[in-house]
């Protein structure tokens, strides 16, 4: 039902422009004229009061007025008629309403957004924008906006937050040749927002990739469930990703997540490809909309010049799919299209020799051969060919394989003829760029669109009770103590009744008791200040490790008292913790926080100075598989440590992993209750000997 609205929005058969006017240079003129100039065939109804005409089409007073049905309304009446005319439109029983109108959320008027937003759902209306430029769909030929034409037509279509930015790369489809069906401006997003228009385009023939232009979600688990599911490729890029308020934080990973650390991890989970940037934009989505995924890493790279192909060569190590060598009966092949001096390995080199007839012999065997999974072609442009012709080649050798699982993509470097010669390929359905680094990194998104399908979690977690119901007498029990952070024995106690093994530990009022506490866990042993209001303990001089004996143990119980006195005369303290001294593992950290975009996130790093100094950490949104904890472990730069740098064992990576799992099942069930924690460190040990969480934090949200 919801899909219908959408598509009577989007695609009407008939359409109100609310504030149409005859005054040229206004916005509600040049919707009108789009909607002629571009060739709409669906009935057009000018809504002013003043008017009985614009452009040649009889206007209307009012919506009631109108003998016909009205499926769209675009909006182009200043924010303080929006209320009248939203209603009007619903009693009309128009179905979406596009409105171009600004001075909502965007200047703090909230209310007046939510008013019109309540008035269309109260109709069963659905609202794109406010704020917006519009919408364009090539396929009705409608452009119900004040963009200046339709886009070049093509099969993606693209979803921009800015509408500015939609109107300027509306423009530059034709100048870039990256044809687009349907650009959809969704500005402020007060009820259709990103999700609502992926779960359209599912079923929108005329769209085969999805761009989407974006500052700022506003339900990231929707966002990443409906992209999840969706049937086409979708490519994002991220803008405002420097400004997020990651640095008040009270634990490590507060500190550590930023929006583009965030973004990016989510994007993964949601299977979204990212660009770089506007260019990336282009150059990703001409690509996902016109090829197939790249099922396999053998990527063979054919090319008639040495300096290019080393150039791809490097940028497919660069984009994560490093060349190989092609096998023997490749190579054989590839041999009889080229000179003695040539090279058959990968990249294969014909040489500046190479005419239309050697390409099309070798695109059209590398491509049928079953070990290619993909190919990107280079072509230097020489005085003895013709770039048009090596174009025609590629793309006959392409058609006569009749091989269409496997995605191509294409640089020409050259002048002019080898311009046209990209734009022919372009319009013929075979990507091509001028750099080869491009058309290698355009290849490298078709093989992390086939990866991130093959990984798509969709698990459903079930809530652990049992751990749940432990945990929460220990929250409840601090909140009625008045406070926010929980002692490292309260955190350590909720860390194990989600399965993530903790050193031993037991908190002791006096020196008798430290003794005591001390002689059941065995010497040797660390102690550490317990305290709400000392929360970074060896800082206030709180923490003594390796105590051998009762004699230290003692001197180290009253020192760290008169330390943490020192420290905070104040200090609410509730004694000293006597702790197992686990033996040394490699430090790693385990973390969550609330993400105001996604809810409860993950992060994963190496602890120690790793973390401290070179923020070598990954994210995931919670919950997390055990495919993609391993993924977070083999995906920092550290991952070698944990696979056993020099000489070393390999660490438990094992029960690393299923801690992980672990430790986003707590932050889940958890969510409303965990505003940030951390483990750190959290000892991994060799292979087969676990692992155990040396040091807890958990910071609860105020209530
Ligand atoms: N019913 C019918 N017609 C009406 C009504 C009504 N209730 N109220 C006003 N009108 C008519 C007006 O009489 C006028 O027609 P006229 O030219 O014959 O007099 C027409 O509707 C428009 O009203 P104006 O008061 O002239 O308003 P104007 O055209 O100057 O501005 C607009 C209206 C465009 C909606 C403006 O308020 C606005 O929001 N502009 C910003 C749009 C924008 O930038 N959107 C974001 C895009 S993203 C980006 O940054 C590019």
């Amino acid at each position: 039902m919801d899909k219908k609205v959408l598509n009577k929005m989007l695609r009407p058969k008939s359409v109100a422009v609310v504030g149409a006017s005859a005054t040229p240079g206004k916005i509600g003129y040049s919707v009108i004229s789009n909607l002629l100039k571009d060739g709409y065939k669906g009935k057009i109804y000018p809504i002013n009061p003043k008017e009985s005409e614009i452009l040649g089409v009889k206007c209307y007073a009012e919506l009631k007025d109108v003998p016909g049905e009205i499926d769209s309304a675009v909006m182009c009446v200043p924010a303080k008629a929006m209320v009248e005319m939203t209603e009007e439109c619903g009693k009309k029983g128009v179905k979406g309403l596009i409105v171009i109108t600004s001075g909502f959320s965007e200047i703090g008027r909230k209310d007046l957004e939510d008013e019109i937003v309540n008035i269309a759902k109260r109709y069963g209306m659905r609202i794109l924008g406010p704020n917006i430029v519009g919408s364009l769909s090539n396929s009705d030929k409608f452009n119900g906006s004040f963009c200046p034409s339709l886009p070049l037509p093509g099969k993606a279509s693209l979803v921009s937050q800015s509408g500015a930015l939609l109107i300027a790369l509306a423009m530059a489809t034709w100048t870039r040749k990256v044809g687009f069906d349907k650009l959809i401006s969704i500005g402020n997003m007060a009820d259709v927002d990103f999700a609502d228009l992926i779960e359209w385009f599912n079923d929108d023939e005329d769209t085969s990739c999805v761009s989407l232009y974006i500052e700022g979600l506003k339900n990231g688990r929707r966002f990443i469930d409906a992209a999840k599911n969706s049937k086409k490729p979708i490519i994002a890029l991220k803008s405002g990703v420097s400004a997020h308020g990651a640095a008040a934080a009270a634990s490590h990973t507060g500190s550590l997540a930023g929006a583009a650390k965030v973004y990016g991890s989510a994007f993964k989970q949601a299977c979204v490809i990212q660009a770089s940037d506007l260019d990336n934009l282009f150059d990703r989505t001409l690509g996902l909309s016109s090829q197939p995924p790249m099922k396999g890493d053998n990527l063979l790279v054919l090319t008639n010049g040495g300096g290019v192909g080393v150039l791809a060569t490097d940028a497919a190590e660069r984009y994560g799919i490093p060349l190989k060598f092609a096998p023997e009966d490749v190579q054989a092949e590839m041999k009889k299209h080229m000179p003695e001096f040539g090279s058959a390995k990968n990249p294969v080199d014909m040489t500046g020799m190479a005419g239309n007839e050697w390409y099309y012999e070798t695109v059209k065997y590398a491509i049928s051969n079953k070990w290619t999974d993909g190919l990107v072609i280079l072509y230097c442009e020489t005085s003895i060919t013709n770039p048009h012709e090596i174009a025609e080649s590629i793309k006959r050798a392409i058609d006569d394989s009749g091989v269409k699982n496997k995605p191509v993509t294409v640089s020409f470097v050259g002048g002019d003829r080898s311009n046209e010669a990209i734009a022919w390929l372009n319009e013929h359905g075979i990507p091509a760029f001028f750099a080869p680094d491009v058309a290698v990194n355009v290849i490298a998104a078709l093989r992390e669109y086939a990866i991130l399908q093959e990984q798509k979690n969709n698990i459903h977690v079930k809530p652990n009770e049992k751990a749940m119901k432990k945990s929460m007498e220990i929250i409840e029990a601090a909140r009625k103590d008045g406070r926010t952070a929980l002692t490292e024995i309260e955190a350590k106690a909720i860390f194990e009744a989600y399965g993530m093994p903790t050193t031993k530990i037991a908190l002791a009022k006096t020196e008798e008791e430290a003794i005591a506490a001390a002689k059941k866990i065995g010497y040797p042993i660390v102690m550490k200040i317990v305290s709400p209001d000392i929360l970074h303990k060896s800082d206030a001089g709180g923490v003594k490790v390796n105590i051998k004996d009762e004699a230290a143990a003692r001197e180290a119980f009253n020192t760290i008292m008169k330390n943490a006195k020192a420290y905070k005369a104040d200090a609410n303290i509730h004694g000293i913790a006597v702790q197992e001294m686990a033996p040394w593992g490699t430090e790693v950290i385990l973390g969550s926080i609330n993400d105001p975009t996604f809810g409860p996130t993950l992060m994963f790093g190496l602890g120690g100075i790793f973390v401290e100094v070179l923020k070598d950490v990954t994210f995931r949104v919670s919950p997390v598989s055990s495919v993609e904890a391993m993924d977070m472990i083999n995906e920092i730069k550290g991952a070698k440590i944990l696979a056993g740098a020099r000489g070393e064992a390999p660490r438990d990576r094992k029960a690393l992993a299923n801690a992980i799992v672990n430790y986003s099942s707590m932050i889940l069930d958890l969510k409303d209750e965990i505003a940030e924690s951390d483990a750190n460190p959290f000892l991994v040990y060799a292979e087969g000997e676990g692992l155990k969480v040396a040091d807890a934090r958990i910071i609860l949200k105020k209530k």
